[in-house]
């Protein structure tokens, strides 16, 4: 079986010099950038390094950007006074707020406060809603990057099984009902830690989206020969032989399984760079809404 490499990253380089040729062409004609802010909570290392990853994205498609940094001990009601800042600000077209929270800390009820028209990662109750209508949205991040690779890669999805490995509101869930959806038309089993016989499912995947954040857990008996293979996951093991110490493994264990499959997702390099261009393609969308209302 020869296995192609869905490319996330060379694919994330094309979609950012088109994002990047049209702020050229708005900024030409007068328009201010779009801009992008993210709030952060605490100084979680991943959560850090995402959101640096987000900052320079959006520099490179020449967006504008802010980072709001606040402290592990921020309360619930400091946190909610920032997004009402950022809700109401007209130079800013969307926002995230980087998950996870702390603990003490209410995560539903920052999401909640959220403007749904600034609500980037599509995660408040009214985008979620209007994504399961099939209205126009803004899709959740990593699900409109998983749908893009393999639209823009041209898999064949029409009638095909779509097993997918995780059940996240941030993943899983809009994964699993966007790709049911017609334009992809699959026909999709969502599993998760209370499957029973999960390989005997996962091994009828045509489709095999994994999603479910445990190392390595995707093994060559769970996959059925041929079957195009994504992998969201994104774990950083120790790795002395690197210069940084680490290296970065997804939730398949690529060197058995990817010898089977006709299509994989690499870890890095594949899901991740589409997560953040369709950050970038969600800020887009919004900056075109609110300059069409002025
Ligand atoms: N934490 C992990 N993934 C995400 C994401 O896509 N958006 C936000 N805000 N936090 C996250």
């Amino acid at each position: 079986m020869t296995t192609q490499l869905l490319d996330g990253k060379a694919l994330a380089l094309q979609i950012k010099d088109e994002i990047a040729g049209e702020v050229r062409r708005l900024t030409a004609e007068g328009h201010r950038a779009p801009h992008l802010a993210a709030v952060i909570v605490g100084s979680d290392g991943a959560s850090m390094t995402y959101v640096a990853n987000k900052e320079k994205s959006s520099h490179e498609v020449g967006f504008t950007s802010s980072v709001y940094r606040m402290g592990e001990g921020t309360s619930e009601k400091q946190l909610l006074e920032t997004i009402e800042f950022l809700n109401n600000d007209p130079d800013i077209d969307g926002f995230i707020v980087q998950l996870p929270l702390p603990k003490h800390i209410d995560e539903q009820k920052i999401i909640n406060a959220i403007s749904p028209e600034k609500d980037v990662d599509g995660f408040t109750p009214v985008n979620i809603g209007r994504m399961v209508l099939g209205e126009d949205c803004f899709v959740p991040a990593t699900p409109m990057g998983i749908c893009t690779l393999l639209r823009r890669y041209g898999i064949e999805t029409a009638g095909k099984h779509c097993v997918v490995i995780g059940r996240s509101n941030i993943v899983g869930t809009p994964v699993a009902n966007l790709l049911s959806r017609k334009g992809f038309d699959c026909t999709v089993t969502i599993c998760h830690s209370r499957t029973h016989n999960l390989a005997e499912l996962t091994r009828q995947a045509d489709i095999l989206v994994v999603a479910i954040g445990r190392p390595e857990f995707v093994t060559a008996d769970m996959v059925k020969p041929g079957a195009v293979l994504v992998d969201v996951g994104i774990h950083r093991v120790e790795d002395s032989t690197k210069k940084n110490g680490y290296r970065v493994i997804g939730d398949v264990k690529h060197s058995e399984v990817d010898p089977m499959c006709s299509w994989v997702t690499p870890v890095p390099g594949g899901v991740g760079p589409l997560t953040i261009v369709s950050l970038l393609e969600n800020t887009l969308k919004a900056y075109r809404r609110s300059m069409s209302k002025r």
